[in-house]
């Protein structure tokens, strides 16, 4: 069975494919995609760590977003908005990668020979994205479906009484083992890529990217291991009271 195409007078069928520059717009688009995602992931590691720093600080980060030191007043929506950006540029990136996923058993099984015939890092580091983008897919959303609809109970108590009393925390645990492995390798085989950070001596550069990702990965778990512990405590503290929103130091002198 032949197919019809409309190709230009004089141009062949692996011309026109050829000369598609939709694959390297979609490499590209995936590229960038995931170098936001991972750079907004970065600066939401050490946002949410502001509890750390205390309950006030948690606060006051927390309204900041919602425009509170601008307006005068909260407006929840603008985290919405955020979220919908968030939201918006994963389904873009996750649609973009799952052309590189392995589509059917016979795809899967030759990759699996491949990888234990190679024994390559690289391939194995690949092989790790792909399940941790996997599982992103589906806990990404729940969480961030959370965050669009109820962009206003974000704070000290409340996101605290979220973690422990309505049991996110399972999930979170998971969440930030996969997102930290998941960012941490795309972002180093984006430098890899497009030969950032490299140097003349590739395979040193290499393996001083390596280095350095699993130094950042390191220090985002920690910090993040640390981040969920202090919610945690903060949910059982106040496990008699969950609902009560939190009240700042400085307005709770004042009333
Ligand atoms: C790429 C998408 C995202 C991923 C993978 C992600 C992942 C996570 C993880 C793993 C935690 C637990 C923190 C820890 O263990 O230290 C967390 C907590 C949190 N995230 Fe995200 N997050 C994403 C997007 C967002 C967005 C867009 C917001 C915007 C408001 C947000 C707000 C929060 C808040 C406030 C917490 C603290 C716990 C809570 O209030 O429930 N996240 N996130």
């Amino acid at each position: 069975m032949s197919a019809q195409f409309d190709l230009p007078a004089g141009v062949g069928l692996a011309d026109a494919a050829r000369k598609s520059r939709w694959p390297a717009r979609m490499d590209w688009a995936q590229s960038m995609s995931g170098l936001l995602l991972g750079l907004f992931m970065w600066g939401h590691m050490f946002f949410v760590a502001s509890i750390l720093l205390g309950k006030d600080a948690m606060w006051t980060i927390a309204r900041a977003f919602e425009g509170y030191f601008l307006f005068g007043r909260s407006y929840p929506g603008i985290v919405s908005v955020i979220v919908g950006g968030v939201l918006a540029l994963i389904v873009l990136h996750a649609f973009l990668a799952m052309r590189k996923f392995p589509a059917n058993y016979r795809q899967w099984r030759t990759f699996a020979a491949h990888r234990a015939l190679l024994h390559h890092g690289d391939t194995t580091l690949w092989w790790i994205q792909v399940i941790t983008g996997f599982m992103l897919f589906f806990m990404a959303s729940v969480h961030l479906y959370q965050m669009l609809m109820h962009p206003g109970m974000i704070g000290p108590y409340e996101s605290s009484d979220r973690v422990w009393s309505e049991r996110w925390w399972p999930l979170y645990l998971v969440l930030l083992f996969a997102v930290e492995l998941h960012a941490g390798i795309g972002l180093y085989r984006l430098a890899v890529k497009w030969g950032w950070f490299v140097g003349p001596d590739s395979n040193a550069g290499r393996r001083r990217l390596q280095a350095i990702k699993w130094a950042l990965t390191a220090f985002f778990l920690a910090l993040g291991l640390a981040t969920l512990a202090a919610y945690i405590k903060i949910g059982i503290e106040h496990e008699g009271r969950v609902g009560e929103i939190y009240v700042p130091t400085w307005q709770k002198a004042q009333q």
